[in-house]
């Protein structure tokens, strides 16, 4: 099993390849499954993060993982929020129509990378999406450079759409998963 050495300096254990059953507990939100989440399992959903202390870790995580973009609006009161230790953070925003949700921003750190994190917090939203009576549907995009985000997503059964309108770009591809 890995460790790496978090923010404040404490041991913080990675999840471990394909199959090691307890790779998610120390780090994923509701990642207290008695026999740990398995490999493609999501975690336990907790309730997304509120807490100013929380929104201000989500915000040094988006630093620390999208150095060279524009902070994340971590204050946007539509957006909620989760956190996997000092490793990762993902968030969604239900969308004005009430029907659809919006995955944005998703970021591993470094280290962490390559061992099932995203997918998981893919998992996570699509089921909080799934405990909103009226949400039928889950968007997001990806940038063509950026593989590894668009195959999780098909992993997770999204599927590459044509919107109305190309809300994010003409450049980037537009996913969605019909969940009810
Ligand atoms: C894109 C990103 C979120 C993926 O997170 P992740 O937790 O590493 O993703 P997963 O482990 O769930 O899946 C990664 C897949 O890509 C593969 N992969 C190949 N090269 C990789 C690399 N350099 N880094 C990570 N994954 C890689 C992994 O093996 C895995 O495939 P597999 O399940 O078939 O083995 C992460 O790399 C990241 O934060 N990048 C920078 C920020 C970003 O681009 N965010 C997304 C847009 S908002």
């Amino acid at each position: 099993m890995h460790k790496v050495q978090n923010q404040k300096g404490h041991l913080e254990t990675l999840p471990g390849p394909a199959g090691d059953r307890h790779d998610l507990h120390p780090v994923c939100p509701g990642a207290d499954h008695p026999h740990g989440p398995g490999k493609d399992r999501p975690v336990r959903l907790r309730p997304p993060l509120r807490r100013t202390k929380d929104l201000r870790h989500i915000l040094w995580l988006d630093g620390e993982i999208f150095a060279d973009d524009d902070p994340v609006d971590v204050w946007d009161p539509s957006v909620l929020w989760w956190a996997a230790g000092d490793l990762a953070f993902c968030g969604v925003r239900p969308l004005s129509c009430g029907t659809s949700a919006f995955l944005l921003r998703a970021g591993v750190v470094e280290e962490a990378r390559g061992r099932g994190l995203q997918r998981r917090m893919i998992q996570t939203r699509l089921l909080w999406a799934k405990t909103q009576e009226r949400i039928q549907t889950v968007i997001t995009y990806t940038i063509p450079e950026n593989p590894w985000s668009s195959n999780n997503l098909i992993r997770c059964g999204f599927r590459l759409y044509e919107p109305q309108e190309r809300w994010a770009g003409e450049a980037v591809n537009y996913f969605q998963k019909k969940i009810r």
